[in-house]
């Protein structure tokens, strides 16, 4: 049983065959375009989706060794993302649906995310599932393959976003997440300090942008010479309280809420720190941490073709009708 997966939602143009629950392909095209704005201008993603689609779904069915006629169900995403870009996968989608008479799966983006560490991971329900993405940070529930609950969320910047904009205000390359990691090797921690921030109206809710105008501040309190000498331990130092933030969080809602796992997925979970982080955590909260492989974390269509497979086995079809939506309204 073939799925193909699509994923287009921000700037990355996916596409994915899976074979009974088996990743026989995945190919992942960043639009490298965006690098010089600083972030994602969503006309260009959306313009690159549609030059990009076609090129990339043959290639995974070519490296899956796999016609089209094989495939027996499109997964795609149909949202949070950005409208422009998700018409394109979903319109893609659609056309094979169409042409080939087999089902079409919406899947949300998040539902993807949350799977992408099932693929190579055998994590036990009920477990708690932190998403730290560019677009999302919450902590949820998961109950079973398509039962899930969100206990925590961020209520301004997600822990990507934090790690894009601190980036930003560094002086270095979008996406910053990466760019930070690889910086903050060569820095010292303890030489500044960032709070971790309370949210009153809800203890385990993030919240990240105090720490980012806190970053703002110190940076513009720096000369050039200065910020060059210290980059790196101010990346380390704001790094660090992005991460020590996601534990606590973490921490709290695994005291109201006893599970024997944890999945940690999203662009963030690549971070090679707050994976060296998680084992003290692990040890420290007996308890079992899972990720995913590296190259699952980021958006990729691995994950949407996971998802659609799981609510395939469900006979859970989506209309051809169907539209993207925007955020997280469902
Ligand atoms: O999951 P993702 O590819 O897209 C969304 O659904 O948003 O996540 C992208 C985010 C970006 O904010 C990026 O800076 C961050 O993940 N990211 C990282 C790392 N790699 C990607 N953040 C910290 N450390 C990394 N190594
Ligand atoms: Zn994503």
């Amino acid at each position: 049983m073939f799925v193909l997966g699509i994923e287009s939602s921000c700037d990355e143009t996916s596409a994915s065959i899976l074979k009974d629950g088996k990743i026989l392909s995945n190919v992942v095209v960043s639009q490298l375009i965006h690098e010089k704005y600083g972030g994602v201008v969503p006309a260009l993603a959306s313009k690159n989706h549609e030059q990009l689609i076609n090129k990339v779904v043959k290639q995974s069915l070519e490296d899956a060794s796999i016609t089209i006629e094989n495939v027996d169900a499109i997964a795609v995403t149909q949202g949070p993302g950005l409208i422009g870009s998700l018409l394109i996968g979903l319109n893609y989608a659609k056309g094979i649906s169409i042409g080939l008479r087999k089902p079409l799966i919406g899947v949300n983006h998040l539902h993807g995310h949350i799977v992408s560490g099932l693929i190579d991971n055998d994590v036990k329900y009920p477990f708690l599932c932190l998403l730290v993405s560019g677009g999302h940070t919450q902590i949820l529930k998961v109950n079973s393959d398509i039962n899930y609950e969100i206990l925590a969320r961020t209520v301004d910047d997600a822990a990507g976003e934090a790690f894009d904009k601190g980036a930003r205000i560094l002086g270095l390359k979008y996406p910053g997440g990466p760019e930070i990691d690889k910086i903050s090797k060569d820095g010292v921690l303890g030489n500044y300090h960032f709070t971790i921030p309370k949210v009153k109206s809800n203890l385990v809710d993030f919240s990240f942008s105090g720490m980012k105008t806190a970053l703002l501040y110190k940076v513009n309190s720096l000369t050039n010479v200065e910020l060059k000498k210290e980059i790196c331990n101010i990346a380390v130092s704001y790094q660090e309280a992005i991460i020590d933030t996601l534990f606590e969080k973490l921490k709290m809602v695994l005291g109201m809420n006893k599970v024997n796992d944890i999945l940690i997925v999203g662009g963030v979970s690549a971070n090679s720190r707050f994976r060296y982080k998680s084992k003290k955590f692990k040890k420290d909260n007996n308890i079992n941490i899972f990720f995913p492989d590296l190259k699952y974390c980021t958006d990729n269509a691995a994950m949407i073709a996971m998802a659609g497979y799981i609510k395939y086995k469900k006979k859970i079809y989506s209309n051809i009708d169907i539209i993207p939506f925007s955020s997280l309204k469902r």
